[in-house]
């Protein structure tokens, strides 16, 4: 997507040093715009951890190129050697956060495709590097797809509404910054967008990050979509009035059976729409499937970050980013960072190969090659 109008993703290799990967350091947005160098594992799980990259699609992506960068310094000696020392990278990449399930599917399929195209060390660091671009281009071309079939759904309420602005509410940034382009939640918007289809997005603030506030309300804008940043809190009232057309929000681990991990507050969000008649929609590519687990509420690991994120706002002061006390100095807090949504409040998840029910049939419909998975 474009960035002060020129085309940018949000990771790459370093067009002259490809022992180099960039990314966009998020935590610095929307105020400033800055570019960030990772050339060791630990800098690539200290960017993960610490959120300079974030959201289900782009942490894969990095975690895919971590082990490319892990593969570059590993011992060139002994394909022993070297092996182990990615398996090692990859433990400490996938410690790094528990929910986004992209994360350790990026490690375990480099980790296969190094093994099964075999080779010495040199070879295998290749096989590294063409594996991390398989994996950023799959889910750049992924997000696109899911745009063109989000794209029908916002079309068809556009025509029930005589051609009337169609109002979508999101949750968090499951934008192009949480994708390597274009976003799972935002691709139909865009799409809906650049087709002339008039709509307008009410941007949930997304507390304690605020990913909403700082993050989608500034691509949205760099795109030129409508929108309003509202408060966490305010998306019933406006479904109540009639305000919301539909939800789409991203994912960070939705299970075979169709529930779905998302920004903490998704799940209120779900029971309001659900209370309203308003169809609430779940965007994400096949990577964040988890295969394993059928439970999302007892079996999805939740992340819980660091208290201060609760405790505490960051903000633009005389052109510094600042963060500022909010709590009584000893009020403890705590900071779930996700929430699970039950598939029975989920109008359809769309993915790159269409939209389907969220519901074992439903998933199992679109991938019929997981049915063995799924069963074994
Ligand atoms: O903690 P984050 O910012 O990595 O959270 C992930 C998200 O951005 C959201 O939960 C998003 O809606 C789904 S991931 C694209």
């Amino acid at each position: 997507m474009n960035v002060y109008g020129e085309h940018y993703r949000t990771i790459w290799v370093k067009e002259d040093d490809p022992a180099v990967v960039q990314i966009i350091d998020q935590r610095h947005l929307p105020h400033k715009f800055v570019v960030e160098d990772l050339t060791t594992v630990d800098e690539v799980a200290r960017a993960i951890q610490e959120m300079h990259v974030r959201g289900a699609g782009l942490i894969g992506a990095t975690a895919g190129y971590g082990m490319y960068i892990a593969a570059l310094h590993a011992p060139k000696d002994s394909v022993g050697a070297f092996m182990e020392s990615l398996a090692r990278a990859g433990g400490q990449l996938k410690a790094t956060r528990p929910t986004a399930v992209n994360l350790a599917w990026a490690v375990e399929r480099q980790l296969d495709a190094i093994e099964e195209a075999g080779g010495d060390p040199e070879a295998r660091t290749r096989t590294a590097f063409d594996m991390a671009k398989v994996i950023a281009d799959e889910d750049a071309d992924f997000c696109r797809r899911i745009g063109e079939h989000g794209l029908a759904i916002i079309e068809e309420i556009s025509r029930r509404k005589g051609g009337e602005t169609v109002n979508i509410l999101t949750h968090c940034n499951a934008g192009w910054l949480a994708f390597v382009d274009y976003g799972t939640a935002t691709a139909p918007v865009y799409a809906a967008h650049d087709k002339g289809i008039k709509v307008h997005v009410w941007v949930d603030e997304t507390r304690p990050r605020n990913q909403g506030a700082r993050l989608t309300a500034w691509e949205l804008g760099q795109h030129g979509v409508p929108h309003s940043v509202i408060a966490d809190n305010v998306g019933g009232h406006l479904m109540q009035h009639g305000l919301v057309d539909m939800v789409i929000v991203g994912s960070d681990r939705t299970t075979y059976t169709g529930d779905v991990a998302n920004k903490i507050g998704t799940y209120l969000k779900a029971l309001a729409a659900a209370d309203n008649d308003v169809p609430f929609y779940v965007a994400l590519p096949s990577s964040t499937f988890d295969w394993k687990r059928r439970d999302g509420v007892a079996e999805i690991p939740i992340e819980q970050r660091d208290a201060t994120e609760v405790r505490t706002i960051n903000g633009l002061h005389e052109g510094e980013i600042v963060s500022v006390l909010l709590t009584p100095e000893e009020s403890p807090a705590v900071n779930y960072a996700f929430d699970v949504t039950p598939a029975h409040l989920v109008t359809g998840l769309i993915t790159e190969r269409g939209v389907c029910e969220a519901s074992e049939e439903g998933v199992l419909g679109l991938y019929p090659e997981k049915r063995a998975v799924v069963q074994g």
